[in-house]
Order: structure tokens, then C-alpha cells, then sequence
């Protein structure tokens, strides 16, 4: 079976991926370790920011559901948060394998650190992968979930380093005559390419 790509349908994972809901599948290496501590801490400091923004988040590693019970009150006394958000156990590596999370150069058993953000849409609309080494930055993924639900419902593209507030791209397939219309504030334009607009509302 070949890993899931952007674009791709979702295969479903322990429950059924809601349709409407935006939802993130992030993977960690192994129970009782520093990195994905540190990591679900911080993910469950956020939950008020992945509720703001609609998106149901699920952890998962390889490790059977007994170790994650017994990790999880690690994480609580380490991190000083209590985990508030399903972390799927799948010893099986079903859906691991299924969403590429294992690769066998690196590691044959453990997953690296993949991360997908699905759309309403059941649609796989972003991955980030890094390896066990390097715990992920979680601002940065609230960040491009930002991007993906802006660039969903207008017809623009978030620029190097855009944080939500600041100015974006009109996508290039959109007319000047459209991009009047649909931008009446007006626009700057520093190539007939590249093209600033404030950030739209909602
Ligand atoms: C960690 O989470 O700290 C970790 C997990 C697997 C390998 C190396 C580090």
C-alpha cells in the first residue's frame, strides 16, 4: 500500500473522521519519551486554540493503550497539563503504514514525527514529518492550519512567514477584473503575479 498523499481521501482511524471537522493525526515515536512528553503537553495546553479553530486533534504511536494509561499521568506531573485529546494506540501499525508514518531507513518498528492536517473534506491538506529528535513547533502548526482554512474559503495564498493578520497573496488565477470585485479595498500589485491584499475577514 502506498503512503496517503496531499489530496488523497483519509483512511479512517479508530473512530470515523467526523465530515465537516477539520482534525489532526500527529504521530510520536514512543511512550515514555522527553520529546513526545514535552510534545502532547504543549498540544493539550492548546486545546483552547484547536477548538477556536474547529480542528479535532488525535496523537498516535505504536505503543498498546495499557502504556499509554500508565504515560499519560507522566505527562500530566511533566507537563502540568492533563491530556485532553485521544491518543490512538495502534500496536497493529495499521494506520500507521497506512499514512506512511514508518520509515525503514530510520527506524523499522517506531514512527518519525509525521503530522496531517485533513480537511471537512476527508482530504489530506498538509504533512509535516520530522525525526524523533526534533519535537515539532506547534505555533507554526496552528499557523498553516490558519492558512488552510483562509486559503479554503478565498481565492488567495499566504506568503514566507505570513502569521494570521497580515497581508496575502491574490491567487494568480484570478483576474485584475475579478480581484476588484472580490477585493473592493483594492489591491497592490508588484508584478502582474504577485499581488497584496489585505487578509479577508473570516
Ligand atoms: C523522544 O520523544 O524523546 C524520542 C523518541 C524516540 C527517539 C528519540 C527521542
Amino acid at each position: 500500500m502506498s503512503a496517503l498523499l496531499l489530496g488523497d481521501i483519509a483512511s479512517d482511524f479508530e473512530v470515523e473522521i467526523t465530515d465537516g471537522h477539520w482534525a489532526i493525526l500527529f504521530s510520536h515515536p514512543a511512550d515514555f519519551t522527553p520529546v513526545c512528553t514535552t510534545e502532547l503537553g504543549m498540544t493539550a495546553k492548546l486545546k483552547d486554540e484547536f477548538e477556536k479553530r474547529e480542528v479535532k486533534v488525535f496523537g498516535l504511536s505504536v505503543d498498546p493503550i495499557e502504556d499509554h494509561r500508565a504515560w499519560i499521568g507522566d505527562i500530566e506531573e511533566t507537563q502540568g497539563v492533563a491530556l485532553n485529546f485521544p491518543l490512538i494506540a495502534d500496536p497493529s501499525k495499521e494506520v500507521a503504514t497506512a499514512y506512511g508514518m514508518i520509515y525503514p531507513n530510520v527506524d523499522n518498528t517506531a514512527t518519525v514525527r509525521s503530522l496531517f492536517v485533513i480537511g471537512p473534506d476527508k482530504k489530506i491538506k498538509l504533512k509535516i514529518e520530522y525525526p524523533a529528535s526534533t519535537g515539532r513547533n506547534f505555533n507554526e502548526v496552528l499557523r498553516v492550519v490558519d492558512s488552510l482554512q483562509l486559503t479554503a474559503q478565498h481565492k488567495v495564498a499566504t506568503p514566507a512567514n505570513w502569521a494570521h493578520g497580515k497581508d496575502v497573496i491574490i491567487v494568480p488565477t484570478v483576474s485584475d477584473e475579478d480581484a476588484k470585485k472580490a477585493f473592493p479595498d483594492g489591491f497592490r500589485t508588484l508584478k502582474p503575479y504577485l499581488r497584496m491584499v489585505a487578509q479577508p475577514a473570516g
